[in-house]
Order: C-alpha cells, then structure tokens, then sequence
C-alpha cells in the first residue's frame, strides 16, 4: 500500500481496515516523520513509528529501510501497552536505523540556515539519519544489543558531529555521558523487539500468509522519484517494499495505490493543482487538514491526474483507494487537473521528468458537477449520488485502474467497496 500523492491520503484508516484481512503488516521505509490516524471502535490512534497493523492486534515488523526514534517508538509501546495491546507483536529490524538526538538537531539547524530555500521538513532528524547511513556512519538497532560497541559508536559519532554542531551550525554540543545515559537505557528496553524481519516476512510468505507492506509518506516524497529537492530521504514507491524489508520484488503480488479525491501537501515545493483564492480554506476546514506531525496547515489543491498517472506508473498501481470523497461534498463545481499546459503551450498528460517544466506547469482543469448532499446513505460505490460516482469513474478511466475503496467518512467502516 503506497500513498499517490504528496502524503496524508488516509492511509493509516485503509491500512487499518487490510491489516484485518493480514497475518503480518511491514513498516519499509521512513521512520516518525510519518503521521497515521487512525479512528477504530471510537478510539482514535496516532501514530508515527509503529506499523499500523498493531491498531487490530496484527504482527507488525519495522524493516531494514526505516529510521527508528527510540523515544518515539518507545512512547508508542507503552501507548499500546496503555490499550490492552501485547506489544510482542512488534518486530524491529536489527538493521533499520536508529536517529540521535544530533539528527533531530542537525535537521533543525540546517532548514534554518537554507532560509527561504528550505524543503520545509518535518524535523525529526530524518534526513541526516538516513545521509549517515548513506555514509556508512549511521548507528544501527542492532547495536543496542550490544552496550560497549553502542557505546563505541555513540563517541566516534558525537567527536564528528559536535564539530559540526559548534563551527557550522553554531548550536551547543552533546555531552557523551547524557547521550550515553539516555541511549543505554534505551537500549535495555529496545532489545527484546529486535528480530530478523527479513526471515519473519519470507517465512510468512512461504507458510501462504497475507503480508502487507505499509509506505509512509509517499510517491511525490520518493527521494528518486518525487519533486526532489522537496522530498523525503527514503523510497516510499512500491519498490522500496522489496529493499526495504529484504524480499525479492516478485514476492509483491498487487500494488493499492491510495489517493485521496483531492491534494494536499505540507512543506515546500511546486504544487500545479493548488487552489487560488477562499476555497483553498475552505477544503482545509472541511478536510480537517492540518499535520498530524507537526499540526501544520495543509497546502491544498484539486485532484491533479497527471501526478496521480504518474504514481501508477512509478508504483505498478494495480488498484487505487479514493479517500475523504466526503470532504467535496459541498463543492457545487469540482474542478480535475487532466493535463498539464507546458511552457511552450503544449498540452501533456504525462509528469514532467525536468524539475523546471514541473515548476511551469500550468493546469488543465475539467470541471466536475457537484453533488452537494452528504455521502452518508451510500452503503456501497453504486449508492452514492450520480455526481459522485462519476468522480469516481472519471479518475479510473482516466488511469485505467480500477478504483476497489473509496473513503467517505472518518470511521473504519466508511470505506466502500
Ligand atoms: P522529512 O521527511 O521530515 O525529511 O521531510 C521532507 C518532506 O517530506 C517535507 O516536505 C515534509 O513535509 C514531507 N513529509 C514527510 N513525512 C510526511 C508525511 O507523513 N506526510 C506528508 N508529508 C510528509
């Protein structure tokens, strides 16, 4: 399951619902810069660094790919713990990465020094999480099981990067002995979750087992594929499943690409299906879009189809979810982005691949009747109003991919089939 678009589709609620029908749900990539909401039996979760399989109980792993906060997946241990949950459904990936407290630091400092050219990130240390880890510098969760190497490793770290902090950043350093203090105790609490996911997710798979791969962020975030530089420092397309939990890519059988029936995005960068003027508000009251990480006000735009083909494209999207429909039920006219006017007033269907025609492209809007009434009586797709159905139809004509859920309210059970 990937998100289409630029992140907060609605995944964690369609995860929730598959993670029914699953024996195993995989975090691959990302860490808790991810913010899943979901609303179950009246009770709301919020999560960002557990799978959000452990919201029905399901076995949950963190794969190779992803960045771990010790504190944040430890509050969301006990958080489970809270609710009656066993957490020993959780499974860490031994070779995911662990973000320190430089990360978090390193990430603030450096979006305040780029100044107006900021990603607009959600500074969580994410990314220079991931660049040590590129850099083979990373400290990994396996290290927890050991106290003299993490030790080790948290000194060789903080040598380098409290230079970088003091001189470059001119921020304070870390003291060894209070990183070490945190970090030993968190490790005690890390080690019994730690397992070889790989193994578990293979084994699964040959015991004829249903495991769901669950993205975070999402396909416009891809670090090779999304609007780069404003992007995330992981895959998130479908791919990353395979690397980053250690499976061979023909072990993925179908790709549920989710959007959500209109575009919001947080943080900077090009947005061509933007919305000019008052409406622009009144999606983002409507949708209730403000950042579940960071409470941010949400960017919003209309549905764009050139993005959402593209992420069919990138991802093999064998089937899309269509989430939060209700929210355009006001809407009297609903404008779609079907084509996007390039610089040369050419016309084109397909995502620009060069940074600067993304950034001069101009949508083609097709406008959509409204249905004005709420969505509530619908029981199934083939319930809802005229107007809405055809929403529907026109985005899986357009991708020629069939549309399998469309959301129409907060709770697990608005998901029609
Ligand atoms: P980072 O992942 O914190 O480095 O942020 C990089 C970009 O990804 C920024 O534009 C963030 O707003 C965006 N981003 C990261 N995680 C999410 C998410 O879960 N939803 C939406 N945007 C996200």
């Amino acid at each position: 399951m990937v998100g289409a678009q630029w992140g907060d589709e609605g995944k964690g609620k369609i995860v929730d619902l598959l993670a029914q029908q699953s024996d195993v749900v995989c975090r691959y990539q990302g860490g808790p810069n991810a913010g899943h909401t979901i609303v179950a039996d009246g009770e709301t979760w919020k999560l960002r660094q557990l799978p959000s399989g452990v919201v029905s109980g399901t076995r949950s792993a963190i794969g190779a790919g992803c960045v771990v906060d010790p504190e944040v997946f430890l509050a969301e241990i006990d958080q489970l713990v809270e609710r009656g949950v066993d957490p020993a459904i959780v499974v860490l990936s031994g070779n995911a990465h662990l973000i320190m407290p430089w990360h978090v630091t390193i990430d603030q400092a450096s979006e305040r020094r780029l100044g107006k050219l900021q990603i607009g990130t959600t500074r969580r240390g994410i990314g220079p999480a991931y660049a040590d880890k590129a850099s083979r510098i990373g400290i990994r969760v396996q290290d927890v099981l050991d106290a003299k190497i993490l030790r080790q490793k948290i000194e060789v770290a903080l040598a380098e990067k409290n230079v970088w902090l003091e001189r470059v950043y001119e921020v304070e350093p870390f003291d060894l002995e209070d990183v070490w203090a945190r970090y030993a105790g968190y490790a005690e609490r890390l080690a019994p979750f730690v397992g070889d996911v790989s193994l578990l997710v293979d084994e699964a798979l040959r015991d004829g087992r249903n495991v769901l791969f669950e993205g975070a962020q999402a396909t416009m975030l891809d670090l090779d594929h999304g609007t780069y530089p404003f992007v995330t420092s992981s895959n998130p397309i479908a791919s990353g499943a395979a690397t980053g939990v250690g499976i061979g890519p023909t072990r993925i059988d179908r790709v549920l690409g989710v959007a959500k029936a209109y575009v919001t995005r947080v943080g900077e960068g090009p947005f061509p299906s933007e919305i000019e003027g008052p409406q622009q508000a009144r999606l983002r009251e409507l949708g209730g879009e403000y950042g579940t990480v960071t409470g941010r006000e949400r960017r919003c735009g209309w549905l764009d189809l050139v993005a959402l083909r593209y992420a069919v494209r990138v991802n093999g999207i064998t089937s899309l979810a269509l989430t939060k429909l209700d929210v355009l039920s006001e809407f009297a006219e609903l404008p779609v982005c079907v084509r996007y006017r390039q610089r040369d007033g050419a016309e084109t269907s397909h995502f620009p691949a060069h940074q600067s025609d993304f950034h001069h492209a101009e949508p083609v809007w097709q406008v959509l009747p409204g249905w004005q009434t709420p969505l509530d009586a619908a029981a199934t797709v083939d319930g809802l109003p005229t107007e809405a159905r055809h929403y529907v139809e026109l985005v899986a004509r357009e991708l020629d991919v069939p549309v399998e859920l469309v959301g129409v309210g907060a709770s697990r059970d608005r998901v029609l089939a």
